[in-house]
């Protein structure tokens, strides 16, 4: 089944001067680009797009850190695309990651773990629309 997913290039890749070779890895792995945007989180947008994450000891700080500099927003589709996605950057921990995985090449520990992908169907789709209106995300070839 075609399934969106959406990519976060977080502030920790973004600061390493990486985005082009993330972006390139996506292609190559067979992912089309629907849109993508260089941004800055407001406080309350990461509280809102982390809200499942609200209450967990490790809240606050993952705000911080995701407000702390630019970031690379992707909404991208391909057969399979959650779960191929997943695979393509890797476990959460970075140290844990496999070789080859975008986390375990940029990642820096397991909160600035580099990249981040959406982990079902239904928040791929949830995700994309928190960055992106529906018209911006229609495949155009
Ligand atoms: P992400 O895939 O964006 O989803 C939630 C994020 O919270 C995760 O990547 C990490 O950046 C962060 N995170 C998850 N688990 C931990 C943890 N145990 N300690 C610190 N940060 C975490």
């Amino acid at each position: 089944m075609i399934e969106k997913t959406l990519a976060i290039i977080k502030p920790d890749a973004v600061g390493k001067n990486v985005i082009g070779d993330i972006v390139s890895r996506i292609e190559k792995a067979g992912f089309r680009i629907l849109a993508m945007k260089l941004t800055r989180l407001s406080k309350e947008q990461a509280e809102a797009f982390y809200e499942i994450h609200r209450g967990k000891a490790f809240f606050e700080d993952l705000v911080k850190y995701m407000t702390s500099g630019n970031i690379v927003a992707m909404a991208l589709e391909k057969e399979n695309a959650i779960d191929d996605f997943r695979k393509l950057i890797g476990a959460t921990d970075p140290a844990k990651a496999e070789e080859g995985t975008i986390r375990k090449l940029y990642g820096t520990n397991i909160e600035k773990n580099a990249i981040h992908g959406s982990d079902s169907m239904e928040n791929g789709v949830r995700e994309v629309l928190f960055f992106f209106s529906s018209g911006e995300i229609v495949q155009n070839s």
